[in-house]
């Protein structure tokens, strides 16, 4: 091999190692291949063992001026062609050998049809062919590169010794460079895959938040989209590159992860009671009991006073007294229901009440005492604002922190490293009263800021809590802005989320 021979393929070796797009890789693989042999033409095929088919992937044809490629979900231009040893692309991917044909019309062994029919379809005249395999890092063949018409000069002449060398060289250098793109586009789709499957097991986690996760996703690719759109100098003119969006819209898939490990009936608790179930129905039976126990005692007072021959008034305090101790029963439960579900904060005169009437007891059918609530009902109960107990409020709020934590042990590529870092951020807030570090504006990058809004702005408008309704747009804009001058917001993203209509996208969106 000539000295410039060997630059050469050093220098198409390099080349095609830093092109990782396939089809592109695939082009420049064929041009190459044309170049070193002088070839006026020359057609790609991807073997397709399972269909025993090779694929049409590229045509470029110098004379006939075409180039041509074989495009996914598209008819190709050219039909598949069977892997089978009649056809000489089928031979050279199964004996994985190449062939050189001074003139296909001419030679035997081999079914031509197929050359020759495009040969009547464009007025070409295919003669000398060099068919070579390409192979993968595991020595299959994923490929065949098909050159044809070798020219010396105006002349078609046969593929010549050296040609047939150069090009294998190409060959396993193309193979290598399609194995590396392949292999980096596999754990592209691969990560991408397992992003999109916990993304779903998050929202399908809880109804009441189903769909969070792609709307916060979403909101958060329209805000850094309006950023970079900005130009009057609001965020020094930062644009995030294609990297900094990717790494953002990642983190907007994970950033409730975290909440794969809180238990449904805490993520879920849509009552006080709630604990995998209402426990508002153990109550109602309660006092069913006790309402029959009320019921007895008066008809057993009945029944000894007729028998001591006393008179209807006696009987009407009684009866009068049953029909009181039914009502403060009825009123007392309608009490607790109403109360149960969290959606009015708990005054001192309630928590007053529910007291009084934990305070009573009632027999059982053992004849022992037992009280109209119990202790654990009592303390759920008087919950003062939602349905959450302080520890499964803090559990919920822990959620961030495992995000994080669970995030960092995945070993996301250089240009991904943020995502653990932005999905953690988005219960912080600006001035440091958020969760779960307390971080402070310092601390906190534009894309960080965006998510938050994001997820506050979603939360506001969906009801992320059973018992919680969901705003209106111009009041969730109204909290958006008092988050803002609170300081717990970044008010310049919270102006451009409303200004530039970022919710109105995601409604157009969502159709
Ligand atoms: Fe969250
Ligand atoms: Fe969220």
């Amino acid at each position: 091999m000539h000295d410039q021979a060997l630059e050469r393929l050093t220098r198409i070796g390099i080349d095609l190692s830093a092109e990782h797009d396939v089809d592109r890789l695939l082009e420049q693989i064929l041009e190459e291949a044309r170049a070193l042999t002088s070839a006026e033409a020359a057609t790609l095929y991807q073997v397709d063992t399972d269909a025993g088919l090779l694929h049409f992937k590229i045509l470029q044809n110098e004379r006939l001026g075409t180039r041509m490629a074989g495009k996914k979900g598209r008819a190709s231009a050219l039909p598949s062609v069977p892997l089978s040893p009649e056809n000489v692309s089928g031979y050279v991917a199964l004996a994985c050998e190449p062939v050189n044909i001074a003139d296909v019309y001419e030679a035997e062994g081999f079914d031509f049809s197929g050359p020759r029919e495009y040969d009547r379809l464009t007025g070409y005249r295919c003669r000398s062919m060099l068919v070579l395999p390409i192979q993968n890092h595991e020595e299959e063949v994923i490929g065949v590169l098909q050159l044809i018409n070798a020219r010396r000069g105006r002349e078609i002449v046969d593929f010549s010794r050296e040609s047939v060398q150069l090009a294998r060289a190409l060959a396993s250098q193309a193979g290598i460079a399609l194995t590396n793109a392949h292999l980096i586009q596999d754990l592209k789709s691969l990560l991408e895959g397992l992003i999109e499957v916990m993304a779903d097991a998050i929202d399908e986690k809880s109804a009441h938040t189903a769909g969070h996760i792609r709307r916060v996703t979403q909101l958060s690719a329209f805000l850094a989209e309006a950023v970079n759109a900005c130009e009057d100098g609001l965020f020094d003119r930062r644009a995030f590159t294609q990297a900094e969006l990717e790494e953002l819209r990642i983190a907007g898939l994970l950033h409730d992860i975290g909440k794969i490990v809180i238990p449904e009936h805490v993520v879920d608790k849509a009552t006080k009671l709630e604990c995998i179930y209402d426990r508002i129905h153990e109550i109602r039976t309660r006092f069913s009991v006790i309402r029959r126990g009320v019921e007895i005692r008066a008809l057993e007072r009945k029944l000894a006073a007729t028998g001591n021959g006393v008179g209807t008034a006696e009987i009407a305090v009684i009866e009068e007294e049953r029909r009181e101790a039914l009502s403060e029963l009825e009123s007392d439960l309608s009490f607790l229901e109403n109360i149960n579900p969290g959606g009015e904060s708990m005054a001192p005169d309630r928590i007053e009440r529910l007291h009084r009437i934990a305070a009573r007891s009632y027999r059982d059918d053992q004849g022992c005492e037992q009280p109209y609530l119990t202790e654990n009902e009592v303390r759920n109960l008087s919950i003062p604002r939602g349905t959450l107990l302080p520890e499964e409020l803090a559990r919920i709020r822990a959620h961030a922190a495992t995000s994080v934590r669970l995030l960092s042990r995945i070993p996301f590529p250089r240009k991904l490293r943020n995502v653990p870092r932005i999905a953690g951020d988005h219960h912080e807030a600006l001035d440091g009263s958020g969760y779960p570090f307390g971080k402070t504006a310092g601390e906190l990058p534009l894309q960080s800021r965006i998510l938050a809004v994001a997820d506050i702005f979603d939360a506001l408008t969906a009801s992320d809590r059973p018992y919680k309704k969901a705003y209106p747009l111009d009041e969730a804009y109204r909290i958006l802005r008092s988050e803002a001058a609170g300081g717990r917001l970044d008010e310049r993203l919270v102006e451009l989320f409303i200004g530039s209509g970022v919710a109105h996208r995601l409604a157009e969106a969502a159709g």
